[in-house]
């Protein structure tokens, strides 16, 4: 497996890639890989003949007072794990590269990108997309495996991509969670034992009004209102929102016709943790 900082050293390998007529499956992260990220690598190498993964902090991404410096940075285990999974190059950009001086372009995705995560992250998602648009411009990836666990990044994405016609095609991949639910997430690091024990009540609460709407209830207030209720009684856990959405437009939903993404983002102590779920009639 070729690991390498290397813009132009990646675009060759693609490049000589393309010609030989293999297909170039994409896997952009952050890194301190978890079960999650390999299932996204997975998926592609069974989608396209050639694996690459990227890992970059995208500093772009990160608030002021948000934990840029301190997210887990495990570079080593990181190539070990995606070589085990079938990936074929690790591509790990320094941030001069990827932003060079003079580098003066955000791309801006509105009104999907606005509410939910997007209001309580000004910049967010500007982030987001520019750094996967440069990463897209590299790689000239088929396919780009994105988790489901970022709902909404996911509908930027795609957003971004169809606006833009952009040649790729963005494939999704379900959550991976951990035995007592927890969505898998590098976050999950920063936990306690009495937050992270805390913290399965996210899944818990999703779930409860997951079984709601089965019984009949329609009406997102009291979705929303059971999943508050039953994370509000944990000490340690706060909701920052919940927030009940259509999963491709992000547009809030108040009455359920078909299916609802419940959305929401919880702090356990300090570390956020986001998750969802699509709620729609069980056939
Ligand atoms: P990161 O948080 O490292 O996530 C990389 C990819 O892994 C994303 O597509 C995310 O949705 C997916 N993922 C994370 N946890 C998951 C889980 N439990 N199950 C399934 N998939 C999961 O998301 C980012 O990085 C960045 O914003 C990035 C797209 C790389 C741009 O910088």
């Amino acid at each position: 497996m070729i690991i390498t900082d290397s813009e132009k050293q990646i675009s060759d390998l693609c490049e000589e890639w393309r010609k030989e007529g293999f297909s170039i499956g994409f896997v952009p992260t952050m890194g301190a890989l978890h079960d999650g990220h390999l299932s996204l690598v997975k998926a592609a190498a069974e989608a396209s003949d050639k694996v690459i993964v990227s890992i970059f902090v995208n500093p772009s991404q990160f608030g002021a007072e948000e934990d840029l410096d301190k997210y887990p940075r495990t570079l080593e285990k990181d190539c070990t794990l995606v070589e085990s999974v079938g990936a074929c190059a690790v591509f790990t950009p320094l941030s001069s590269s990827v932003y060079p001086d003079g580098f003066s372009t955000t791309v801006s995705v509105s009104g999907i990108s606005e509410g939910l995560c997007g209001a309580v992250r000004p910049g967010h998602f500007d982030g987001v997309t520019t750094v996967c648009a440069v990463l897209f411009g590299i790689v000239k990836p088929d396919i780009a495996i994105f988790g489901k666990k970022d709902a909404q990044q996911l509908a930027v994405i795609k957003r971004m991509v169809s606006d833009l016609r952009l040649p790729v095609e963005i494939v999704a991949a379900p959550i991976l969670r951990e035995p007592d639910g927890l969505a898998m997430s590098s976050r999950n690091k920063y936990l306690s034992v009495d937050e992270r024990e805390q913290a399965s009540l996210i899944r818990i609460g999703l779930t409860a009004a997951s079984n709601l709407f089965q019984k009949g209830e329609r009406n997102c207030s009291e979705l929303r209102k059971m999943f508050r209720l039953t994370v509000e009684d944990a000490s340690l856990l706060n909701v920052q929102y919940v927030d009940t959405v259509d999963p491709d437009t992000m547009v809030r939903v108040e009455k359920v016709q078909n299916s609802v993404l419940l959305a929401v983002a919880v702090f356990a102590g300090k570390t956020r943790l986001i998750d969802n779920i699509l709620i729609k009639s069980e056939v």
